[in-house]
C-alpha cells in the first residue's frame, strides 16, 4: 500500500516550482489590470470597511451583460462553491432525486447529499461523454427535484450543443424541475448555450470568476436566478455581510477586460491542447476521451497501461514538479480510469508537461 501523501501540501510547498495544472486554474489571465485593482483596494484600505452586503452594483451589471440575462437577479458569493451549497442546502429535501452523471464534479454531488438527497449519475464515460435529453428523461422519477447541467463540463471537457441544452432546459420546465447550470468554464467553449434563454423561470445559472478570470485564490463567483427563485435561495445566504471587498474590487477589473482579453487566452489554450494531445498520441494506451475540450481541462484514459493515476500523480509531482489530479475523486465508477489536466498555462509549463508525462508513465508501467 501507497503511504498516503498530501498533493496539496507539497504543491503549495513547492509553490513557485510546480506547473499548475492540477485544478483548471488560469495561469493566463493578464496580471498588471488585477493587480492594480487589488493595490487600489488595498490604498484604499477598504479592508477596514464591511464591503456593500449586495455587492458591487456595477459588478453585478456587468455580469448580467456578460450573460445578456437582464430579467435575472445576480448574487456574489465566495466562489461558485459557495453558490452551489446554498442552492442545495435551500432547494432539495431529504429523498428528493437530482439527475447528474459520473464523471462529474463530485462536490455538488457532495451538497446534494447533504440535504439528504441524492443523485441519479448517468454513466457517461463512454461517447458522446456527455448527458443526452434522452437519458435525462429516462432517469425522472416522481423523486426527481432537479437537474444537473455542467456545461462544459469538468472533467471531461466535453460541451452541450444548443439543441441538447434547449431539449433538457425544455424538460426542466415541462416537468417543473430546477435546472442547475453550473457554467464556470463557459468561456472556453467555441460555443455556449445558456439554458436560462430557454427555460429562465426554472433555470439556475451559476457562475465563477476563478478558472475564465484567473481569480482562483481569490474566492469570488455566485449564481443569477428570476425573482421568487433566486430569494428562496438567498435566504440561505451564510455571507450576510458581504463577500470579500478586494476580490470584488478585482473581478470588476477583471470583468472589464474579459471580452478584450479572452481570445488569446483561449486561443493559447487551444494551443497547449494540440501539443498534449500530441504527446498523448505517441503514448501507446493513452488517449483523449475527449478532444478538442471545450473547457480548459480533459482527462487522459491511461487504463490500459496498468498504472495508477494516484501513483501517476505523485511521481508526477514529486519528481517532475507537474501538479495533475487522478481522476478518483471526479468519478467513483471510472476514476481510476484517467488522469485530468488543465492547460490554461504557460508554454513552459505545458512543454515541462508534455516532457515529463511519458517519463513518469514509463516509470510506473509494470514491465
Ligand atoms: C464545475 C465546477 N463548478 C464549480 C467550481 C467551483 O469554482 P469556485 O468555487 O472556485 O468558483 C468548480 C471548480 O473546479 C467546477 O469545476
Amino acid at each position: 500500500m501507497e503511504p498516503p501523501f498530501d498533493v496539496f501540501g507539497y504543491a503549495h510547498g513547492h509553490f513557485s516550482e510546480v506547473a499548475w495544472m492540477g485544478q483548471n486554474t488560469n495561469h493566463l489571465y493578464p496580471k498588471a489590470a488585477i493587480r492594480a485593482a487589488v493595490q487600489a483596494a488595498m490604498r484604499e484600505a477598504r479592508y477596514e470597511e464591511y464591503p456593500m452586503p449586495a455587492g458591487m452594483e456595477e459588478l453585478k451589471a456587468l455580469l448580467r451583460e456578460d450573460y445578456a440575462l437582464p430579467e435575472q437577479k445576480v448574487g456574489l458569493t465566495s466562489g461558485g462553491t459557495e453558490a452551489l451549497y446554498m442552492i442545495t442546502r435551500a432547494l432539495l429535501n431529504p429523498g428528493d432525486e437530482v439527475v447528474a452523471s459520473d464523471p462529474s464534479y463530485m462536490i455538488i454531488h457532495k451538497f446534494i447529499e447533504l440535504s439528504g438527497a441524492h443523485t441519479i449519475n448517468n454513466e457517461i464515460y463512454s461517447a458522446p461523454y456527455r448527458l443526452t435529453a434522452d437519458r435525462v428523461n429516462a432517469s425522472i422519477t416522481p423523486k426527481t427535484k432537479m437537474i444537473l447541467l455542467i456545461d462544459p463540463l469538468n472533467p471531461l471537457g466535453s460541451g452541450y450543443p444548443e439543441s441538447e441544452v434547449r431539449a433538457i432546459a425544455e424538460i426542466a420546465h415541462d416537468r417543473k424541475l430546477i435546472l442547475l447550470n453550473d457554467v464556470t468554464y463557459r468561456d472556453f467553449a467555441d460555443g455556449h448555450t445558456l439554458a436560462a434563454k430557454t427555460a429562465p423561470e426554472e433555470t439556475i445559472t451559476v457562475w465563477s470568476l476563478s478558472k475564465n478570470c484567473g481569480l482562483a485564490g481569490l474566492r469570488i463567483g455566485g449564481l443569477m436566478a428570476r425573482g421568487e427563485l433566486f430569494d428562496r435561495i438567498w435566504k440561505y445566504n451564510t455571507n450576510d455581510l458581504g463577500i470579500n471587498v478586494v476580490s470584488q474590487w478585482a473581478g470588476l477589473a477583471a470583468m472589464k477586460v474579459k471580452n478584450e482579453v479572452f481570445p488569446r487566452i483561449k486561443k493559447r489554450t487551444r494551443m497547449n491542447q494540440r501539443k498534449i494531445k500530441r504527446m498523448v498520441d505517441s503514448i501507446p494506451g493513452a488517449f483523449l476521451p475527449v478532444y478538442p475540450s471545450q473547457g480548459n481541462m480533459f482527462v487522459i484514459d491511461i487504463s490500459a497501461t496498468g498504472v495508477d493515476p494516484v501513483r501517476l500523480q505523485r511521481e508526477l509531482l514529486e519528481h517532475h514538479n507537474v501538479f495533475l489530479r487522478s481522476g478518483t475523486y471526479l468519478s467513483p465508477k471510472f476514476g481510476s480510469r484517467f488522469i485530468r489536466v488543465s492547460f490554461s498555462n504557460s508554454p513552459k509549463d505545458v512543454d515541462r508537461m508534455v516532457q515529463a508525462f511519458p517519463v513518469a508513465l514509463a516509470k510506473l508501467r509494470t514491465p
